[in-house]
């Protein structure tokens, strides 16, 4: 009921050199893929990866999007001009912003609801950090993440979004969450997405996103909740890309 997404998330890496060789790379191996597959690059590279997945099954996203239309917002990128470019999706909330650059749960909830209404579709990111985990407030930690979300999304917009659940501790660390504590939070977050809409939230796709690599991708996309990957390092080299890629 839930086709499978898998999304590159590049950060900040690439050049105009590298993203030809890895798209091109990327379009061949993932032609008759089963799942639905994105690459989220760094902004300046839109117009030259809208350019290079012209007419193939990968979609663009960014990897963030202001919380304002338009206007006098130095250094930000709007919704609307993602969409000139050609992105089908964008992440928001991603813990690096989070941490990096201060961006909070109504900051987070803001850029959903500005992507949402223009027609994007957000890629939320929530996740706990090790010692959150560790003190037990993981479950309150994410909930208050995807609440807020919640709560500023437009009616019906539910259906508009795509959550990825990153556990802090394990993005690029190699350590990954087992099947079943990703399935667990997983769990949580489609019940509480199902006090907003009971009928929408069973479209909704939950990403696991975390050291996600060919060698721990099926055991992960196995479980019931996990409806694909949100993915970093792997996803800057082509085989291992496509070594999730062929497992969803
Ligand atoms: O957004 C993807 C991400 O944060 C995971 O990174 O390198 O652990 O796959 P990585």
């Amino acid at each position: 009921m839930r086709r499978k997404l898998v999304a590159g998330n590049w950060k900040m890496n690439g050049s105009l050199a590298t993203n030809a060789a890895l798209l091109e790379q990327v379009k061949a191996d993932c032609a008759n893929s089963a799942c639905e597959v994105a690459v989220c690059v760094p902004a300046p590279y839109l117009a030259q990866c809208q350019a290079l997945l012209a007419g193939s099954h990968v979609a663009l996203g960014a990897q963030d999007v202001s919380m304002h239309a338009a206007g006098a917002y130095t250094g930000e990128v709007s919704a609307a001009m993602l969409l000139e470019f050609g992105c089908r999706y964008v992440i928001v909330g991603h813990s690096e912003r989070r941490a990096y650059f201060g961006e909070s749960d109504e900051l987070t909830a803001s850029k959903a609801a500005r992507a949402v209404a223009a027609g994007l579709v957000p890629i939320v990111c929530v996740g706990e950090t090790l010692e959150q985990r560790e003190a037990g407030q993981t479950d309150a930690v994410i909930g208050a993440q995807i609440d807020a979300v919640l709560a500023g999304l437009p009616q019906g917009g539910l259906s508009g979004i795509v959550v990825a659940y990153e556990p802090v501790w394990a993005i690029g660390t190699g350590r990954t969450a087992t099947p079943e504590m990703a399935q667990e939070v997983h769990a949580m977050l489609r019940q509480r997405m199902r006090a907003v809409d009971q009928k929408a939230v069973e479209t909704v796709r939950i990403l696991y996103g975390g050291s996600m690599k060919p060698d721990n991708a099926a055991e992960l996309l196995a479980m019931p909740d996990i409806d694909g990957g949100l993915v970093g390092g792997a996803a800057l080299k082509a085989a291992d890309f496509f070594g999730i890629v062929c497992k969803s």
